[in-house]
């Protein structure tokens, strides 16, 4: 007799808010290694990765015994009740990945809870309320983090007025807007920066710059590092705070720890989440201690931020990492994964571009290589035809026409290869 029950995607569907968009309409139920598995036990080659979430894999052993451990010792006590011994241990780790004079933590629950604490330190630590961020960027869906968020037009309308005094300058996208010319990219946006300086809002009322080192959701566009010297010079000349938002390309993903290393700048605010507890919830606010006291006692908090198991599953994590060398991995399978996608573009006019640092990948799919017009059908398609070959592989920017790549950071040669040929057969398919 044919099952006629209600699958788990009926269930979900008829429950679940209709605001959750959704990449795919697999049902997941187990994960193992790079492996995710859905209700019919079909495998797949997880190069999502929870949105840039499960950077160890699925059960990874070392991170899993640490949470089991953990719940059984002791769930859940606020940090706002006293002190705990894997919170404060997961911020000394993270203090020795910091460069020298980041040395305080604060700890929430998801990216867009920490971009909403930064903006509200930057603005209490200053007595200033400006904020500038940059086009195309993508920070989260709270009201603050919404704010300085312009990736889709989707993610802003109908929920005006947003945070007042927030400016949005042009982020420096080499491919799209200057044929590829990031010095030329880089001295225009800082260009527009010192217009806005000088005719729009006042520097001394201006309380930060926040950027993504390598944009995420936007489309995996790194800014150039003289952008981000000229920005950081900007900052000092001016007493603003710059705030880095690592959430998705921090945690090795670019084969340095930070992205912001790359360019040889020191942020004022790093804020890190996604890949820090391997699929727990937990972020990090990191600053200098002088910062935070000038935050003051009380003026911000949160019930779970830094909840003891997500804290245990962050030291496994940092332990993992550094014992296997990770942030090297990323580095160098990054490097074949980009020299396999660039040969796949030598040999396919569709393929604008292909950038970005370690395992931080974006694919740029363009209908004509003069134009650059978005391809964003394509994009769809081809990550229909990928996960019909058993890999997960997303899209992003506005129009999805950018395939963006995050393979786990212990992603092995093997699986680089394995990926490499599944999507030139997902390539051959959508001609
Ligand atoms: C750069 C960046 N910042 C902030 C966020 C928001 O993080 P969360 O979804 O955990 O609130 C994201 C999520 O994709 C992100 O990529």
């Amino acid at each position: 007799m044919t099952d006629t029950s209600p699958t788990i995607r009926d269930r979900s569907l008829a429950t679940l808010s209709p605001v959750l968009g959704r990449y795919f309409q697999q049902a997941w139920v187990r994960g193992e290694g790079h492996r995710l598995f859905d209700s019919d036990g079909r495998s797949y080659l997880d190069f999502a990765n929870g949105i840039a979430v499960t950077s160890l894999g699925h059960a990874n052993p070392r991170v899993n015994a640490a949470i089991h451990a953990q719940v059984d010792l002791l769930l859940h006590v606020c940090n706002g009740l006293g002190h705990l011994e894997p919170v404060t241990r997961l911020a000394e780790m993270i203090v020795e990945e910091m460069p020298e004079g980041l040395d305080t933590v604060y700890f929430g629950n998801s990216g867009a809870e920490v971009v909403d604490g930064a903006l509200k330190l930057a603005r209490r630590a200053t007595g200033r309320s400006h904020i500038i961020a940059f086009s195309g960027a993508f920070h989260g869906r709270t009201f603050g983090a919404v704010s300085v968020t312009t990736s889709s037009l989707n993610y802003r309308t109908g929920y005006d007025p947003l945070l007042p005094d927030v400016h949005i300058a042009p982020f420096p996208y080499a491919y799209r807007d200057f044929e590829g010319d990031e010095e030329t990219a880089s001295a225009s946006a800082l260009d527009h920066l010192e217009r806005l300086f000088a005719t729009i809002v006042p520097p001394s009322r201006t309380a930060a710059f926040i950027i993504e080192p390598v944009q995420g959701e936007g489309g995996y566009v790194p800014a150039p590092a003289s952008f981000l010297r000229g920005l950081r010079e900007l900052a000092d000349r001016h007493g603003i705070l710059l705030i880095a938002d690592e959430v998705q390309s921090g945690y090795g993903r670019t084969g340095r720890m930070w992205a912001f290393e790359h360019a040889g700048i020191v942020p004022d605010i790093v804020l890190a989440a996604k890949a820090m507890a391997n699929g727990m919830p937990l972020a990090a606010l990191i600053s200098s201690r002088d910062l935070q006291q000038r935050w003051g006692v009380g003026a911000h908090g949160s019930t779970y931020g830094g909840n003891p198991v997500s804290c245990a599953a962050g030291i496994a994590v940092l332990e993992v990492m550094r014992e296997g060398g990770l942030v090297a991995n990323a580095a160098a399978r990054g490097a074949e994964l980009t020299r396999g996608l660039q040969a796949l573009a030598a040999e396919d006019p569709r393929i604008g571009d292909v950038r970005g640092p370690g395992l931080m990948i974006g694919v740029e799919l363009v209908l004509d290589r003069e134009t650059r017009e978005p391809a964003g059908e394509l994009g769809e398609a081809l990550t229909a035809a990928c996960a019909d070959r058993g890999m997960l592989l997303l899209t992003c920017g506005p129009s999805h026409s950018i395939m963006r790549w995050i393979p786990p950071v212990d992603v092995s040669r093997d699986e680089v290869e394995e990926s490499l040929g599944i999507f030139q057969e997902a390539l051959l398919t959508t001609r």
